[in-house]
C-alpha cells in the first residue's frame, strides 16, 4: 500500500514571517488530516522557521534543492546535512525551474539523488516534457530519459524511498492542467520504466505524484487514478484556506 503525499511547492515565495504564518494557519487547520502525508517545502531561508511551527504534528517538512557535497567552498549552495539538520525530510530535485534557469542536467538530478537518500533524505525528483516535446509526440522518450537516468545511483532497496513527480513543463503555472487520464497514462509509464531499473516490486512501491496547476477542483480526479500517488503543488499551496481545501478534496476513500 503506497500512503499518498501531497507536498506544496512554495518556490521563491513567503518571508520568514510569512512562512510562519502559513505553517501556523495549515498546522491548525490539518490536526486530525491524516489521509495523505504532507510536505511543506518553503525556500530554505524559511525551513527552520516551518520545522519549529510543525514540530510534534504530522506535517513535513523539505528543501527544494541540495548541493551533493557534504561541504566545502561552493557558494551558495546548501549541502543534504545541513537540510537534515534543520528538520527536513523531504528534497525536490531537477524542477524543471532548476533544470531551465538553473542548467542542471540528468547526471546532477542523479548525484543529487544519491546525496538526499545518502542522508536520509527522501528526494522528490521531478521530470516532465516541454509543450514542444509532447506535440512531437516525444512524451515517452523525454520522460523515460529522464527517470532512467534519475533512478541510475539508486538502489532497490530505496525505492520506498523516492518519490517522483511527474511534471509537464506546459502545466506548471499556466492553469493548463493536464488530464487526469493523460496523466495517469504517462504516471503508469514512469511507473514500468521504473521497474526496468528497479524490479517490479521495487516499483510499486515507489509513489509517484502529479504536478502542474493542482487546484481543490481538480485533486480529486488525479488522485482517483491508480498510478498517481499524490501531487506537488505550486501556486494553490501558498494560502491556508486553498491547500487545505485541496488536501480535504484529494481523498479518495479506497487507496
Ligand atoms: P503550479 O501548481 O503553480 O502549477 O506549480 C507546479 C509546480 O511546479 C510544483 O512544483
Amino acid at each position: 500500500m503506497r500512503k499518498p503525499i501531497i507536498a506544496g511547492n512554495w518556490k521563491m515565495h513567503k518571508t520568514t514571517a510569512q512562512a510562519r504564518e502559513l505553517a501556523c494557519g495549515l498546522a491548525a487547520e490539518l490536526v486530525d488530516y491524516k489521509w495523505a502525508e504532507v510536505v511543506l517545502v518553503p525556500p530554505a531561508t524559511a525551513i527552520a522557521t516551518v520545522a519549529g511551527a510543525v514540530a510534534g504534528t504530522k506535517l513535513a517538512v523539505g528543501g527544494q534543492n541540495l548541493f551533493w557535497e557534504e561541504e566545502g567552498a561552493y557558494t551558495g549552495e546548501i549541502s543534504p546535512g545541513m537540510l537534515q539538520e534543520l528538520g527536513c525530510a523531504y528534497v525536490i530535485i531537477g524542477h524543471s525551474e532548476r533544470r531551465g534557469y538553473f542548467h542542471e542536467t540528468d547526471e546532477d538530478v542523479a548525484r543529487k539523488a544519491r546525496a538526499a537518500l545518502d542522508h536520509g533524505l527522501s528526494p522528490i525528483i521531478c521530470v516532465g516534457e516541454t509543450l514542444a516535446q509532447r506535440e512531437e509526440n516525444k512524451v515517452e522518450e523525454v520522460i523515460g530519459a529522464q527517470v532512467k537516468a534519475a533512478l541510475a545511483k539508486v538502489s532497490p532497496e530505496e525505492a520506498a524511498k523516492v518519490v517522483i513527480a511527474y511534471e509537464p513543463i506546459w502545466a506548471i503555472g499556466t492553469g493548463r492542467s493536464s488530464s487526469a487520464e493523460d496523466a495517469q497514462q504517462v504516471i503508469g509509464f514512469i511507473r514500468r520504466t521504473a521497474s526496468e531499473v528497479l524490479g517490479e516490486k521495487q516499483a510499486a512501491e515507489l509513489r509517484i505524484q502529479y504536478g502542474g496547476s493542482v487546484k481543490p477542483e481538480n485533486i480529486h480526479q488525479y488522485m482517483a487514478q491508480s498510478d498517481i500517488d499524490g501531487a506537488l503543488v505550486g501556486g494553490a499551496s501558498l494560502s491556508t484556506q486553498q491547500f487545505s481545501s485541496l488536501l480535504r478534496a484529494a481523498i479518495v476513500e479506497e487507496k
